[in-house]
């Protein structure tokens, strides 16, 4: 209600330009989701003339966050690789405007890095709001601005979280034999309602005591705690507990970026042809199976409704994180304008299984060197949102040269991409189920 009261409080003549307000906390109690609240709210709403939301997570790049804040004002694609005309045009864009911008999951603790970013944000109008988000209070201090700290739940609360998503009630009340357990399990929660959450989602399934006394001593809590940026042990243990049709099917995911939002049908048609689903043995409908599945794990909170746009879906932070930590060597992903590191041997390369790319404005073949080399790759996805506009370019060559060396392809998907043309090669990819072309070019398939 504090920051909501300071978002949407008439402006007053002394108040400065612009003003960051930055949200402070450890992975798991719920910043993004409060900035989500406050993004959507509907005064919050009326208060801005433009808004934009940017997922930033490990990398801080100024030219990357500048063309995506300015591909959600002004709802077109710009592939400008120069800052300063990027800034430019922001700055034509916001000039008199009041705004707000989200700038999510930001690590970066670089003083000239941030202050580069916010140049352009100089000539909106008074009332202008930045909100951060991080779990790093030295970021906020490079802002410095005053942060909020968004503290851990109350216990009570906890209970309430756990209880809800365990029972589908408030409380223990009309589960009185499930009280001192679940009182003791709320407490392992520590006030993070990510973690009563994923609890919750593991007990669901269990109706007796004896299963939620297992859960609670499991080993996995004796494992060294985690430190800040490291997967939960309640993860680790709610991804235990995930039947075993469902562990791979959620660790796939991990081939997505942080702020990936994931539509059903597309995920259950990946799923599918990487053999995940066996719809032989259940008798059913295989495209049945799949959205069951799906449905399985957003009830257990290992997927959840996207609150930007609420036909996808999206994946905690952390979550990403177990899958990668799942997955391992099999899985790898880069891209954006920096080029693979090709510190990696050929072995670690050769047990590369799923992979994706992230396309800047021209992919040339030094950024896809790397995955020449995952010779038993079976999934690649090249990623770009197109839903703040603006796609990318391959030439025929390069795609040429990439497919041909990965025979075992099950998954291709080269979506937002100006190709002409389907590359023939595409023919010889003989274990191929799922290929995406969607907003592309191409005008007739061969
Ligand atoms: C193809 O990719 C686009 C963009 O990622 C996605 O929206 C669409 O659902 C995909 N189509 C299928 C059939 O998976």
């Amino acid at each position: 209600m504090e920051i909501l009261q300071l978002l949407i409080r008439e402006v007053k003549n002394s108040d400065a330009t612009l003003s960051i307000v930055p949200i402070v906390g450890m992975g798991g109690v719920g910043k993004t989701a409060l900035a989500q609240w406050l993004y959507n709210d509907a005064k919050v709403n009326s208060c801005f003339e433009k808004k934009a939301w940017v997922c930033v997570s490990d990398v801080f790049d100024v030219l990357d966050i500048t063309k995506t804040i300015l591909q959600s004002i002004i709802r077109s694609s710009d592939d400008d690789k120069d800052l300063n005309k990027l800034q430019v045009k922001l700055m034509d864009n916001l000039a008199g405007k009041k705004f707000l911008v989200v700038l999510d999951d930001i690590w970066n603790e670089k003083y000239e890095k941030w202050t580069a970013l916010l140049k352009p944000f100089e000539v909106g109008a008074k009332g202008s709001k930045i909100i951060i988000t991080t779990r790093n209070r030295n970021v906020a201090f490079i802002t410095r601005a005053s942060p909020y700290h968004l503290r851990e739940l109350s216990f009570d609360n906890c209970i309430s979280l756990l209880a809800f998503h365990a029972l589908g009630v408030t409380n223990f009340e009309s589960h009185p034999a499930f009280e001192i357990i679940g009182k003791k399990i709320a407490k392992r929660c520590e006030g993070l309602p990510l973690a009563a959450k994923m609890f919750g989602g593991v007990l669901r399934t269990k109706s007796n005591l004896d299963e939620w006394e297992d859960t609670l001593n499991n080993k996995i809590w004796d494992l060294p705690t985690a430190k800040n940026n490291e997967v939960l042990p309640i993860l680790k243990l709610s991804y235990v507990h995930l039947p075993s049709y469902l562990k791979r099917c959620f660790a796939y995911c991990a081939v997505f970026t942080k702020d990936y939002e994931i539509e059903r049908d597309e995920l259950v048609l990946l799923w599918i042809a990487e053999g995940f689903l066996d719809g032989q043995k259940a008798n059913e409908n295989i495209l049945k199976l799949g959205w069951k599945h799906f449905d399985e794990l957003v009830s257990r909170s290992f997927l959840q409704q996207s609150s930007i746009d609420a036909t996808k879906f999206s994946m905690h932070d952390l979550l990403n994180d177990l899958a990668k930590s799942i997955l391992g060597g099999t899985c790898f992903s880069s891209g954006g304008s920096q080029v693979a590191s090709n510190e990696h041997d050929v072995s670690s390369l050769e047990k590369t299984r799923y992979a994706s790319f992230i396309p800047s404005w021209f992919v040339t073949s030094k950024f896809l060197k790397t995955y020449q080399g995952m010779k038993a790759l079976r999934s690649l996805i090249l990623v770009h949102d197109g839903s703040s506009g603006g796609s990318f370019f391959i030439s025929n060559k390069v795609l040429h040269d990439l497919l041909t060396n990965l025979k075992y392809l099950r998954v291709f998907s080269l979506c937002h991409c100006c190709i002409v043309e389907v590359p023939n090669c595409v023919g010889d990819l003989k274990h191929l189920r799922y290929l995406n072309f969607s907003y592309t070019d191409i005008k007739r398939l061969p």
